[in-house]
């Protein structure tokens, strides 16, 4: 559950005020917003609690996130005279604590610790729009008038993104999880030229250093990148509202596991209809195996914890269900 954590009290209580990234910076209390929502929904993972931004602000990029808005970054990227601002990324010297944090949990929690980063043309989009965006018309003017440098900056994106990656699994994490959410913008042509070549470098690197463990690729709005994302090496990929689960299914490969999709605004409806809206869910997925069940996008702020209990029992409920009929 992609900021699962936000509509709960408890992580309200404990995250305290000011800026997200001061919290993920202490250890113990990563441990503990992550265990938040295993803990209260009997969740089968854990996500890291953590953001896609991390690793270029530990290096000094000038990246803060602010409640309510999200990344702003105090002075974008706008031309190469930037790129000496990306340098790589040292994860036991620049974010120590993602990977104690990381090892508190592998040592402490009952099920698996997915590990994430950004993708690519994600965290670049709030480095060079300066923060979120509507159009992204300054990140897409970049990668369509100066190529060159965008590829420089696409790939020193993906070395931070696999070297931190690397490190949370190397402290114990078990999959990973590479978030590229706004890649939903770009025209699949445009996808196919300027991101998918670093995604599908990350994955070959991420599979030469820790080969079986599991990946999963996700964006918001791919419907029609779903066949190319679904090239890009990950063993799962995610899959929004948008898209019904048995159509997805056929965008990506046989041997490829999907995961999704309920509405994450359904979850404001009477338990009834939400009832209906996840058992569809569950039947558009179909009795193959490789669905793992979530939302498709994360969950909202305003979202009534006892609704995601109730959504989480009946998936159990019928996933068991399920089993048992193989
Ligand atoms: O469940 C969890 O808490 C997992 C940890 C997690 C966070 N961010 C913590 C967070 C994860 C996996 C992310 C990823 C992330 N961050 C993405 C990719 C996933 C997606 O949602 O598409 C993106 C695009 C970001 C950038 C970002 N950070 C946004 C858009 C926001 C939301 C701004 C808002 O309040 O609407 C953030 C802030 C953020 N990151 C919060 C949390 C729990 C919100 C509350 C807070 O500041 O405490």
């Amino acid at each position: 559950m992609r900021q699962a954590g936000r509509s709960l009290p408890e992580y309200r209580a404990a995250r305290g005020p000011g800026s997200i990234l001061d919290a993920i910076h202490q250890p113990e209390l990563v441990a503990t917003l992550t265990r938040q929502p295993v803990d209260r929904y009997g969740t089968d993972a854990a996500i890291f609690f953590s953001d896609i931004v991390v690793p270029v602000a530990a290096i000094g990029f000038g990246v803060d996130v602010a409640p309510g808005t999200g990344p702003v970054v105090e002075q974008p990227f706008r031309s190469a005279s930037d790129l000496q601002r990306l340098r790589p990324l040292e994860p036991e010297l620049d974010t120590p604590y993602v990977i104690e944090a990381v090892s508190i949990l592998a040592e402490s929690l009952d099920v698996p610790l997915i590990g994430f980063a950004g993708g690519p043309f994600t965290v670049g989009s709030y480095l060079v729009e300066g923060g979120p965006s509507k159009n992204f018309t300054r990140i897409k003017s970049l990668m369509l008038a100066e190529p060159a440098l965008w590829e420089t900056m696409v790939d020193r994106l993906t070395d931070m993104a696999i070297a931190s990656l690397r490190s949370q699994l190397d402290a114990g994490a078990s999959a990973f999880q590479l978030f590229d959410s706004w890649a939903g913008i770009l025209s699949p042509r445009h996808y196919a030229n300027l991101v998918l070549p670093a995604t599908k470098r990350l994955f070959a690197e991420m599979r030469d250093s820790h080969p079986d463990v599991p990946s999963i690729l996700f964006g918001v709005g791919t419907g029609e990148l779903l066949p190319l994302m679904a090239t890009a090496g990950s063993s799962v990929v995610g899959i929004d509202w948008r898209v019904p689960l048995g159509e997805a299914r056929q965008r990506v490969r046989d041997d490829q596991a999907i995961q999704g999709n309920l509405d994450p605004s359904v979850l404001g409806a009477p338990w009834p209809v939400v009832e209906a809206e996840t058992r569809e869910v569950l039947r558009e997925a179909g009795t193959a195996p490789g669905h793992i069940f979530n939302l498709g996008h994360g969950v909202l702020p305003e979202t009534d914890p006892d609704v995601l209990q109730r959504v989480l029992e009946l998936v159990h409920r019928e996933g068991q269900a399920g089993r048992e009929n193989l």
